[in-house]
């Protein structure tokens, strides 16, 4: 775990949907091999996003890891239809199931990599059960739904912790911090202990390239 080196995952959920596919090649020519992809299902948070047509499409364009986002209630039902799609890691929140460690399980059965989510207002207690199961742990430093919003000071605290635990457990899972990401904060954020950086806004607004290049100066 030590001489980490941080990456950034853009999210496409700020992306030009008419350009889908050009932005795509953008981010793969600034070496960026994470793609981080939103589902809202309306229910779990109050907007909708999209959902497998895109993901299909895309993945044949593209050889990037597909880190699929998943904001809907009781995921469990959906991990096999988002496999079939080409899916490489799911993320669900804890939030979101009933049974939290068999929608984990499903996941890996399907040879994806699996992750879970916390909200701005959900301790790590609520998920340090499977902290020894997961790949990856997904801090929400704003409230899930939206891109565009102000990153919450308190997410450096959780990400602090949860690396704490991570070396002190001897534990390997990641740790992937999303919402209100840009060039101010990226560097103490990657600090701090992230390992994925996700960013919709503060990559897709204006110039793709400059935007990775200013944000991986800082990480
Ligand atoms: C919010 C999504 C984020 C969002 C981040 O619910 O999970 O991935 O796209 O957008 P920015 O970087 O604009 O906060
Ligand atoms: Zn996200």
């Amino acid at each position: 775990m030590e001489n980490r080196i941080s990456k950034l995952a853009p999210s496409i959920l700020s992306a030009d949907f008419c350009r889908l596919g050009e932005q795509i090649n953008e981010l793969e020519n600034n070496n960026i091999d994470l793609l981080h992809i939103d589902i809202m299902d309306g229910v779990f948070v109050p907007s909708i996003s999209f959902g497998m047509p895109v993901i299909k499409s895309i993945r044949r364009i593209t050889d990037m890891f597909f880190d699929v986002h998943l904001m809907i209630s009781e995921p469990i039902r959906y991990i096999e239809a988002f496999a079939k799609c080409g899916v490489d890691g799911i993320t669900v929140h804890v939030e979101a199931c009933k049974d939290l460690e068999a929608t984990l399980d499903k996941i890996k059965e399907q040879n994806m990599k699996c992750a879970v989510a916390i909200n701005p207002d959900t301790e790590i207690e609520e998920i340090t059960h499977v902290l020894e199961k997961v790949d990856m742990v997904l801090v929400m430093s704003v409230y899930p739904g939206f891109g565009g919003q102000k990153f919450i000071l308190e997410s450096f605290e959780k990400v602090e912790r949860l690396d704490k635990i991570r070396k002190d457990k001897n534990l390997d899972f990641l740790i992937e911090i999303d919402g209100g990401v840009n060039v101010e904060n990226a560097g103490k954020i990657a600090e701090s202990g992230a390992d994925w950086l996700v960013a919709g806004t503060a990559i897709f607004s204006g110039n793709i390239t400059e935007n990775i290049n200013k944000i991986k100066e800082e990480i």
